[in-house]
């Protein structure tokens, strides 16, 4: 079965408050596009057309709003209402009827993920079939994420949220690709001290029946934070002094979609005139003259 996406854009958000007040984490800009494009062009790049899209339920019609049915980008997209923010693991639970059995992505809509090899990096991991694979980062604040302990030799042994202690400076990041067994699983995990259904319960399962990959991702990619003010302005500089230097888009579901041979050159004409008043549309004008 194919492989589907799940991109989970739900939460409060509150870290970010006053500025998520009105409008969800995942629509905030992250430079020049709304953040969700970068997890959805993560989600594009591994070859996922059928995506499934989590939030709220009252940001349910602005998601829909900026990113609609996806036939503009060749792709199906679905959505599915998460009535309160009970963890990450409840995303499978929620996703049963859409995954119907199928593996899946799931991405965190606010996670940002850049670097040479990535396509091969989600080609390798979507090429696994049964078991997991997730992506363990270096990162100097562990004790703020999920983190992966290991063996002597190297193997994963553990993975625990929020150590206080952590095993490893190895984070594990918001992408995992499980197979179609993760809402079952899912729904045998039970809640944690702070009341949430977490998706490093689930990735324990895994790991215990030897099923789950940790693939450590090296020191060429970036996995960008926007859980702060800061961090998040942060990746948006980082975004911009990237694109500026290379003259190059990171994160443009409307370029992957084309490269992919999933739309048209007419379909992407439209869509840069629909920018054409900025940078970005005058890149993707540039796609259909230059094949450089
Ligand atoms: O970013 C990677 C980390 O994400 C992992 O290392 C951790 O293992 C994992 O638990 C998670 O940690 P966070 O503390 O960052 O989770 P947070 O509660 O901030 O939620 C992450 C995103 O998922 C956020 O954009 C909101 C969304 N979310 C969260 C929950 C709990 C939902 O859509 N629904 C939810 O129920």
């Amino acid at each position: 079965m194919k492989r589907k996406g799940i991109i989970l854009a739900g939460g409060s958000g509150t870290r970010l408050y006053p500025i998520t007040v009105g409008l969800s984490k995942q629509l905030l800009p992250l430079y020049d596009k709304p953040m969700i494009y970068y997890p959805l062009s993560v989600l594009m790049l591994a070859g996922i057309q059928d995506i499934a899209i989590i939030t709220t339920p009252t940001d349910q019609e602005q998601f829909i709003r900026i990113l609609g049915d996806g036939s503009q980008w060749g792709l199906n997209l679905t959505y599915i209402e998460q009535p309160s923010p009970d963890g990450l693991a409840q995303a499978y639970v929620l996703a049963e009827g859409y995954l119907r059995g199928a593996p899946s992505a799931m991405v965190l809509g606010d996670n940002i993920f850049f670097g040479h090899g990535l396509p091969e990096m989600l080609h390798h991991a979507d090429e696994q079939t049964q078991g997991g694979t997730v992506f363990g980062y270096h990162v100097s604040d562990p004790e703020r994420y999920g983190v992966v302990g290991f063996d002597a030799d190297g193997t994963a042994r553990e993975i625990v949220e929020k150590p206080e202690v952590p095993p490893s400076s190895y984070a594990v990041t918001g992408l995992y690709f499980l197979d179609g067994d993760a809402p079952k699983r899912a729904a045998q995990v039970v809640p944690s001290a702070r009341g949430e259904l977490e998706i490093t319960s689930l990735l324990e399962m895994y790991l215990t029946e030897g099923l789950l990959n940790v693939n450590r991702m090296g020191r060429g990619y970036a996995w960008l934070d926007t859980g702060t003010h800061g961090s998040l302005l942060d990746a948006g500089n980082f975004v911009r002094t990237l694109q500026k230097r290379q003259g190059m888009q990171t994160g443009s579901p409307d370029e992957i979609a084309y490269e992919k041979g999933w739309i048209s050159a007419d379909a992407l004409a439209e869509r840069a005139r629909l920018f054409s008043k900025n940078d970005y549309g005058k890149h993707l004008s540039d796609l259909l003259t230059h094949s450089d």
